[in-house]
């Protein structure tokens, strides 16, 4: 069945002149007054003639109250289901690049947050035997939860059913309204509830399956107000043209150009079938589409609670966006829809959308309507904040597919965080007390005088900042390795505890040598800060800093020469506790293979990884 619009006459002439008021099937009266400009909002003429644009730039910062602000997004999560590994993924990396950009010295606005309205929502509250209002509180508060747990640092976490948001939503539908880019029709199509979504009939599988969510999509016809998306074919194509890390990764980019180029229609933004949604202004009979009421959550979230509401105010606190990160499932609302609601609306578009790849499970998309998620609750129990962080961002290069398995997960955190990282300061530290009674004979610069070590860090740091700056996550935390490989080479070449048995110079040279290796745990703490922040403040302290000079950190500590002669090191514990497999797996290992193996690794920590509070 093709999807089908019947626009009256009327609508279709008010398409063809867009820019008149629409000639609605029912009559709408426009409460507030706006002022647009007939050109569209988002061009600007050049002197040489050309056009260009000044809605998104390379630079990816806006000065919000003259301060160099970022402001980056996570998708606002369904609470259809509570949240699971492949939803904690997006909101890892957002954490971090959050936390590298403050380290850099901006003003970060991270916002995430909630969906919360659509039928996928309504019927699942159903499923649960909650009414719609209780499921949500219960669900959304079990990302908040997680958010804690993962040591998230977000500063708005929005909801769509606040009250706030509602009002928000309800004056940019009428902006968008006033501008003459919604209209009202019927539309026959086949609808992905997962996806909340209409779906072109080629795109399906087999008995018209969503390839996303496996699940037949249902035949639907209703009476809905449409969004003029066709209108902004020609400006999006000339804004990709024009802006191309508009999509990141490049590779994305091609995707988006090919769907604007096979035409854009027009999408229903509005539900007749669907009760729990913010009603349509000046027709309560239909719901806004859950897709054009969420996205607005990106800038409803910059507004101060007990304060008026509106759009002007909304923007002038941090819109446009530096970054929208999402997985590649939604780039199509984000990189399409998105900008053409924004344009129509007069607004900024935002300067990025990146869109990362999936946490797979046997292959499959990890999701909650396929039902084969990762329990993110019970992995951050069992190995703690930093192990999880760590392994998701190392191991999935940003940008691609990243499978999970749990034997693969013990072997790097053991390799990295525990190994490379932890016991290397738990050697050095041990050998203070010994030698120095845990004070540093020299500054960390003197130490290191002629010391091709310190070259060494030095580049590596900044690889790992260029990384970071261009979220290549997984690259920035092979660099911050590496400075510790680059340790601990430094360690067995040098081989102290041998020149301390030795006394005399040899001895000093030991000492300075423990100095040149606990600047280099300095500088990694700072640098893996972004990813692993509990651990980092652990190395931090056992350094003999506070949990405030941790906090005032910024990305310049990562220069060489901040411990000094005199300081006092604590006493060693481990950082990072290694991951032991169960005894019986281990012997179950160590045997000769008779057959299949079969069952999961079963893993017990053997010491708990400390709370940043604990730290
Ligand atoms: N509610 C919409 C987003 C609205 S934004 C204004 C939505 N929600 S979702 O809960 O279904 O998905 C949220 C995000 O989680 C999406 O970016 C999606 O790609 C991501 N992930 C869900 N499963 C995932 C994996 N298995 N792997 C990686 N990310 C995945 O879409």
């Amino acid at each position: 069945m093709a999807a089908r619009i019947n626009t009256s006459l009327h609508n279709a002439l008010s398409l063809l002149n867009p820019f008149n008021t629409p000639l609605n099937t029912k009559p709408f009266s426009c409460r507030n007054s706006f002022r647009f400009s007939k050109k569209l909002p988002y061009y600007s003429q050049s002197s040489s003639g050309k056009r260009a644009l000044y809605c998104t730039s390379s630079s990816q910062e806006s000065t919000v109250d003259g301060a160099d602000t970022f402001v980056l997004t996570t998708p606002l999560y369904y609470v259809n289901a509570p949240p699971h590994m492949g939803s904690a993924y997006t909101t890892i990396a957002a954490d971090s690049i959050a936390r590298f950009q403050r380290l850099l010295g901006k003003k970060v606005i991270f916002i995430t947050g909630t969906d919360e309205h659509g039928e996928k929502i309504a019927t699942s509250a159903a499923a649960n035997g909650r009414n719609p209002a209780e499921h949500c509180d219960l669900i959304s508060q079990s990302y908040r939860t997680l958010w804690k747990d993962l040591d998230i640092a977000y500063d708005k976490f929005i909801r769509t059913t606040d009250p706030k948001h509602e009002a928000i939503v309800k004056e940019f539908y009428t902006r968008v309204f006033a501008n003459g880019d919604i209209y009202r029709a019927d539309y026959e199509g086949l609808y992905c509830v997962n996806c909340e979504e209409y779906k072109d009939e080629k795109e399906l599988l087999e008995n018209n399956c969503c390839p996303v969510h496996q699940a037949p999509c249902v035949a639907r016809k209703e009476d809905n107000y449409f969004f003029a998306l066709s209108k902004y074919q020609k400006p999006l194509e000339d804004i990709l043209a024009q802006n191309p890390r508009f999509v990141q990764p490049s590779y994305r980019l091609n995707e988006v150009q090919s769907w604007i180029k096979s035409g854009l229609r027009d999408f229903s933004i509005s539900r007749a079938l669907v009760d729990w949604g913010i009603p349509v202004p000046d027709d309560d009979k239909q719901t806004i589409y859950v897709w054009f009421d969420a996205l607005l959550g990106y800038i409803s979230a910059l507004t101060e609670d007990n304060k008026q509401q509106n759009l002007e105010t909304a923007v002038s606190l941090g819109w446009p966006a530096s970054l929208h990160l999402i997985g590649k499932d939604i780039l199509r609302f984000h990189a399409v829809y998105w900008p053409a609601m924004l344009m129509s609306a007069g607004l900024n578009l935002p300067k990025m959308v990146f869109g990362h790849g999936f946490l797979t499970k046997d292959g499959m998309k990890m999701g909650k309507s396929l039902g084969n998620t990762l329990e993110p609750f019970e992995l951050v129990q069992k190995f703690g904040p930093d192990a999880v962080r760590y392994f998701f961002l190392r191991e999935v290069e940003f940008g691609n597919d990243g499978d999970y398995s749990e034997d693969r997960f013990i072997k790097i955190v053991n390799a990295h965080l525990a190994n490379t990282i932890g016991n290397l300061l738990n050697r050095t530290l041990g050998l203070l007390k010994k030698n120095c009674e845990f004070t540093l004979v020299v500054d960390s610069t003197i130490a290191a005088e002629g010391v091709p070590l310190k070259d060494t860090v030095e580049k590596l740091v900044e690889k790992a900042r260029t990384n970071y700056e261009n979220l290549s996550l997984s690259s920035a935390c092979e660099a911050v390795l590496e400075i510790g490989n680059a340790g601990n080479t430094y360690m067995d070449q040098r081989a102290p505890w041998f020149l301390f048995k030795q006394g005399g110079v040899s001895a000093e040279e030991a000492a300075k040598d423990l100095v040149i290796i606990l600047e280099v745990m300095r500088v990694i703490a700072v640098a893996l800060s972004p990813v692993a922040p509990c651990l980092s403040l652990r190395i931090y302290s056992q350094l003999g800093y506070s949990v405030d000079q941790f906090n005032s950190i910024t990305w310049s500590d990562t220069k060489w020469g901040g411990l000094k002669g005199g300081q006092v090191m604590e006493q060693a514990s481990p950082v990072f506790a290694r991951i032991e497999l169960n005894p019986e797996k281990e012997e179950e290992e160590n045997k000769p293979k008779v057959g299949k193996k079969t069952g999961k690794a079963k893993v017990k920590v053997v010491e708990q990884t400390p709370t940043v509070a604990e730290a």
